[in-house]
């Protein structure tokens, strides 16, 4: 059944002239059938040049509303439209207005994990795989991180020479690990590599050998000769690795580790997104679109 809704997921995207694009926290079978898999930044660089005329995205809202801003004339599909990011509604834009009035001379560096509507009172956005990156290039010293304290706080202990005020947001599947799951996790594997990704807590981010984005973790194990590792993002990405390398033995930090919402997603979604009979299209208005897309624009720029 699997592989018969592949095929037809396979033919009809063909047909219809749309292109998949899979965050690496979706499903082995979905992923397989993706044009495109990878991180959030990977995916909004993607968005801008896929050639097809509609894009189903499965992932979660923030990343559909990415490829709208960048794509206005495609048809942009969210594959399942429950698939939120909790973190990316924390903060409503009138909050971030008031910061910035009170914070003169700031740049405001917003997560990709946020809504369309905040980005518009922003100035550039970031990825966790290239916060790093882009924090270090933009000229402001003084910056205003929002919404995730924890990729914030990675970013800043990072960068000492700039000056960083951090809201208290976060990612709920991320803040949920503690020392205490890292510290089981190790003992249990002692020989294994622990590879995290930053919106985990920062004395969870201190124990590990290696941080990055799900694509950074992905590559850092693939290449590495350490033959067990444990993994510190979304648990789909120990069974993605388990994949790739047969050879190798992949743990889960905890079996917690779960988003529900990047889970929401199934095959089928992608089978009714595709055949035109599910999904949620993204509607943008154009001033929104146009205020929002500067930053993700901004990202792409200083990102390389
Ligand atoms: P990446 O930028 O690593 O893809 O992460 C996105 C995300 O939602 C992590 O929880
Ligand atoms: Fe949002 Fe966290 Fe889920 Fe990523 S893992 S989509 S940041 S809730």
């Amino acid at each position: 059944m699997i592989k018969e809704m592949q095929q037809e997921i396979l033919r009809l995207k063909k047909e219809r002239d749309a292109c998949i694009l899979a965050h690496s926290y979706m499903s082995e079978e979905i992923c397989e059938v993706a044009d495109f898999t990878g991180d959030s930044y990977a995916l909004s660089v993607k968005a801008k040049t896929a050639p097809q005329s509609t894009v189903i995205m499965c992932g979660v809202r923030f990343m559909a509303e990415t490829v709208k801003m960048l794509s206005p004339q495609k048809k942009v599909v969210l594959a399942n439209p429950d698939a939120g990011c909790p973190m990316a509604e924390q903060f409503d834009k009138e909050i971030i207005e008031q910061l910035k009035e009170s914070l003169p001379g700031y740049a405001v560096v917003a997560y990709v994990n946020t809504t369309a509507e905040l980005k518009t009172v922003c100035d550039v956005c970031v990825t966790s795989s290239s916060a790093l990156k882009i924090c270090r290039a933009i000229p402001q010293k003084d910056i205003i991180f929002i919404p995730d304290i924890n990729l914030g706080t990675y970013v800043a202990n990072n960068i000492p020479e700039k000056n960083f005020k951090l809201l208290h947001g976060g990612c709920p599947t991320h803040a949920r690990m503690t020392k205490a799951d890292a510290l089981k996790a190790k003992a249990a594997h002692p020989g294994a590599l622990f590879l995290v990704h930053p919106e985990c807590r920062p004395e969870v981010v201190e124990l590990a050998d290696y941080v990055g984005s799900t694509t950074g973790i992905m590559e850092y194990a693939q290449k590495s000769d350490g033959k067990e590792f444990i993994i510190g993002t979304e648990n789909a990405i120990v069974q993605h690795l388990q994949f790739r390398c047969p050879g190798k033995k992949f743990y889960p930090l905890s079996k917690d580790l779960l988003c529900h919402n990047m889970k929401v997603t199934t095959l089928a979604d992608v089978y009714d997104a595709v055949r035109g009979k599910g999904g949620e299209e993204i509607v943008m208005d154009e001033k929104t679109r146009l205020a929002a897309v500067r930053c993700i624009e901004k990202m792409i720029e200083y990102g390389g």
